[in-house]
């Protein structure tokens, strides 16, 4: 307990996690009364693997009727987005669905979320990014097919805004799925690549929202349902299994994608960590990992990675007993303080080497003459920027963002 907390917890309306619990979703859709369906996934999930035709058969066979969409592509765009409604309204005829089912990793849940926003009115997502206004969305599923985004318990989705290159948020309380269902067999068939990016985004989340501000000290502008509010001791609990799973299965998962232990280690990490920064938030790490992507376009786990251990060691002065908590985690509980300070942002730092992501910018494909704009980029992230726990914010991703750079850490 933290006698200050300003608990504001919102989960998923159900989560159910478990080898082989996908094939429980028909029976319980019937049970939410729902009768009409959308599926969205992309085609390698239509096409080279049986899931989307069991799902659709299946449920049929209770009087549901579910149609496929299977155009979700890696980081979805605005313009996808508005295509697919425009689609699905057709396909429809007027019609619309009851609810929605996403399959697939955080970008085709995230699109799926977006559409239960649009197919109801058939707008232009645009009109919704920043406020959701009085709309309700569709009801919607999440099935997560990696273990990193935790999409399926945040109140967000994340697309590409084309006419300027940059990721735009859609979110609001009402768009959290009111089932996820995460069956960690699906992530088998994750490549390594899919498997170290979306590992490292979990760990990022996990971290990031255990060291944020706290819910006492969080600017909520005064909203009556906040999406994110400061992390609590009850995101802090999340947020400390999540951390402690990824250190123990993230690259034996990434090294051999037929350790079902690690499968099933990293499914639980992603959604406890899903659990603590879709309350808790999250500040700088994922603030300059969005300038960084808009200039590399390089996946949101490689972008957060590159950008950890930098922003770990600007907070060894506010969050020092986390971070000593986190050195043991790594077994490093050996040495003085001051000692394991040094070592966590180098521990952290040669995990994401060993996953196969540069450990500095330079080597990322960012130019020196790129970093003035960067750092004002990220800190025009405001909802971030003001949930970083130092005093000066503005001096503090400056620094970051030249540690990252030049790969500088204090401890060396
Ligand atoms: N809404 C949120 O809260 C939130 C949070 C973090 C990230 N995101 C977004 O999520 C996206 C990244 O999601 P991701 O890391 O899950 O990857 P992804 O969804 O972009 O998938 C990457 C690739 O892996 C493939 N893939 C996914 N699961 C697979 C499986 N089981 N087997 C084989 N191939 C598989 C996909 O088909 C795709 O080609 C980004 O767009 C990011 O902005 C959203």
């Amino acid at each position: 307990m933290r006698s200050n907390d300003l608990i504001h917890f919102c989960p998923p309306g159900r989560l159910i996690l478990g080898c082989g619990t996908r094939h429980q979703l028909p029976a319980l859709v019937q049970r939410m009364g729902w009768r009409t369906g959308l599926l969205v996934t992309d085609r390698f999930f239509a096409e080279h693997t049986p899931w989307v035709r069991d799902y659709v058969s299946a449920a049929s066979a209770l009087g549901i009727h579910t149609e496929v969409y299977d155009g979700g592509m890696a980081d979805p765009s605005t313009t996808l987005c508005d295509e697919a409604t425009q689609a699905m309204r057709l396909r429809f005829a007027g019609r619309l669905p009851d609810h929605v089912v996403a399959l697939g990793g955080g970008s085709n849940i995230d699109l799926a979320k977006a559409l239960c926003l649009t197919l109801p009115t058939g707008r232009p997502v645009r009109d919704f990014v920043g406020d959701i206004g009085s709309l309700v969305p569709l009801p919607m599923v999440a099935i997560p097919t990696t273990s990193g985004t935790g999409s399926e318990a945040t109140p967000g989705a994340i697309l590409v805004d084309p006419e300027n290159a940059t990721k735009v948020a859609v979110m609001d309380n009402r768009l959290r799925p009111q089932i996820a269902l995460i069956d960690p067999e699906l992530s088998y068939t994750c490549p390594p690549r899919v498997t170290a990016d979306a590992g490292i985004d979990a760990f990022t989340h996990a971290v990031e929202s255990w060291l944020t501000m706290d819910s006492w000290a969080f600017d909520r502008a005064g909203h009556p349902d906040p999406g994110y509010s400061g992390r609590s001791s009850l995101t802090m609990l999340f947020a400390r299994e999540s951390t402690r799973l990824c250190i123990a299965w993230m690259e034996r998962a990434y090294q051999n994608g037929q350790d079902q232990d690690a499968r099933i280690g990293m499914a639980y990490a992603s959604i406890y960590a899903g659990l603590s920064y879709g309350s808790a938030g999250l500040n700088a790490v994922h603030g300059a990992a969005y300038a960084v992507a808009g200039i590399t376009h390089k996946s949101h786990g490689s972008t957060n990675a590159v950008m950890l251990p930098y922003v770990l060691d600007a907070l060894r002065d506010t969050r020092r007993d986390e971070l000593l908590e986190m050195g043991r985690m790594l077994g490093l509980g050996d040495g003085s303080a001051e000692a394991v300070l040094d070592a966590v942002p180098q521990r952290v730092r040669d995990m994401v080497g060993r996953l196969g992501i540069p450990t500095n910018l330079r080597d990322f494909g960012i130019a020196e003459s790129d970093l003035p704009a960067l750092t004002r980029d990220a800190l025009a992230v405001t909802r971030l920027a003001k949930a970083f726990p130092v005093p000066d914010v503005e001096a503090a991703y400056d620094r970051i963002v030249r540690n990252a750079f030049h790969g500088v850490l204090s401890g060396g």
